[in-house]
């Protein structure tokens, strides 16, 4: 795919739904009695391999009218792949680890190298029993009778938050969770809809055994995808983005705080952004905030080469064992495009001024490939992306943006 630059991006558009929210409604939805219904759900690599997983574990599936229906609360013994979605592989392993069934869970390439000794040692900390390879995929859990725990992670994951959640579901006694550094909240806040017994009080979780409820889920846009217009907007004129879920509403505060020029009309859970062209500032993001913005990291290093000054990103270096070593490929990629930039052990320095642009290996990490898609349309000449499909796992009608 070739990026060419972009003079003036004036657009108007609604972002694709949450993945982090359509993942965790599929696997709520199979694991509780009665008809779950998904409005707006997001369809893309990783949700389909979330739908096609439960559908093989003993869930009902359909589509109507656009809404993914899902008929749960009947589990079944078998083999699923979690394709590229460390999200569908780390939760169903936690859902089902109480349940009464076996169930092995592969992934492809790049999810078959990621590290899954945290969430294995997590859930054996309930009970659960998992094999693996030497603490990478195939996963297999044995279901078994599994205890509550107070679970203080060592560091922030969302991923391993909420598998240990859904595993508390089915345990003995209660759960709690207490995250030092919070993640995203979706799977407590969705487990309340399903009429889980959990609180939330002062970042303690806490939850009691429970049976899950079918519900309606209505999936707002995806803040994740949403920050790839919202820097065209920022950089190139403007962009006017429609029903976006800002329970991740760290990018916003973020940006504003760097002076960019963001207007919102609030609606509940989700709210529609004006974003405009804006003289920006250098910036570091750091502790709290690198988590809070993990999956907008590659992309804030773009912005960063385009602003004059140094920025500084740290305490990353979970950007290591995401869909490849995001920390290395956002590094090279940018270089080989003309920035300043340096590889730190937990993130990068980025001296910024303008990109000239340049060829991308993206891993096939659709993170990789969007960012410096972005990279390319912020710089002089453009380039090429090696891979126009990874785009599918996240956002499949990215490429929209360039026409
Ligand atoms: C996600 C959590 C994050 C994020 C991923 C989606 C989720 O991973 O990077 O894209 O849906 O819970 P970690 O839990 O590994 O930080």
């Amino acid at each position: 795919m070739r990026i060419k630059p972009i003079k003036e991006f004036n657009r108007a558009l609604t972002p694709p739904p949450d993945k982090s929210i359509t993942i965790r409604a599929v696997i709520m939805g199979w694991l509780s009695c009665g008809t779950t219904v998904i409005k707006n759900p997001l369809l893309s690599g990783d949700t389909i391999a979330a739908i096609d997983a439960v559908g093989a574990l003993g869930a009902e599936v359909s589509f109507e009218k656009g809404n993914l229906i899902i008929k749960g609360g009947n589990f079944c013994s078998g083999t699923v792949d979690a394709r590229n979605s460390a999200t569908t592989m780390r939760l169903l392993a936690g859902a089902a680890a109480g349940l009464d069934i076996d169930v092995t869970i592969k992934g492809d390439a790049s999810l078959s190298k990621r590290n899954m000794r945290s969430l294995i040692s997590a859930l054996s900390d309930m009970g659960a029993e998992i094999d693996s390879k030497n603490g990478f995929p195939p996963l297999t859990v044995h279901g078994r009778k599994l205890n509550g725990i107070d679970f203080d992670p060592s560091s922030p994951s969302a991923q391993i938050k909420s598998a240990v959640l859904l595993a508390g579901l089915s345990a003995e006694g209660q759960t709690t969770v207490k995250e030092q550094i919070k993640t995203r909240p979706h799977t407590e806040d969705m487990l309340k809809s399903f009429g889980a017994d959990i609180t939330n009080e002062n970042g303690i979780i806490t939850l009691k055994p429970s049976k899950l409820t079918a519900t309606e889920v209505n999936v707002p846009g995806d803040m994740s995808s949403a920050a790839y217009p919202i820097v065209l907007g920022l950089s190139r004129g403007f962009c006017y983005l429609k029903n976006v879920g800002i329970a991740r509403h760290e990018l916003i505060d973020f940006l504003l705080s760097i002076g960019a020029d963001i207007e919102e009309e609030v609606l509940g859970d989700r709210a529609n952004i004006l974003v405009k062209k804006s003289s920006l500032k250098p910036f570091t993001v750091s502790g709290a905030l690198s988590a809070a913005l993990i999956d907008e990291l590659p992309l804030l290093a773009v912005l960063a080469s385009t602003i004059n000054g140094e920025s500084i990103i740290t305490d990353a270096a979970a950007l290591k064992n995401k869909e490849c070593d995001r920390i290395k490929y956002t590094v090279s990629n940018l270089r080989n495009l003309g920035a300043e930039i340096v590889e730190l052990s937990d993130g990068f320095k980025i001296k910024g001024g303008s990109l000239k642009g340049g060829n991308v290996v993206a891993q096939g990490d659709h993170r990789i490939a969007m960012s410096m898609a972005i990279a390319n349309a912020l710089s002089e000449r453009g380039g090429m992306i090696d891979d126009d499909k990874c785009v599918e796992i996240s956002y499949p009608s990215f490429w929209e943006l360039f026409l």
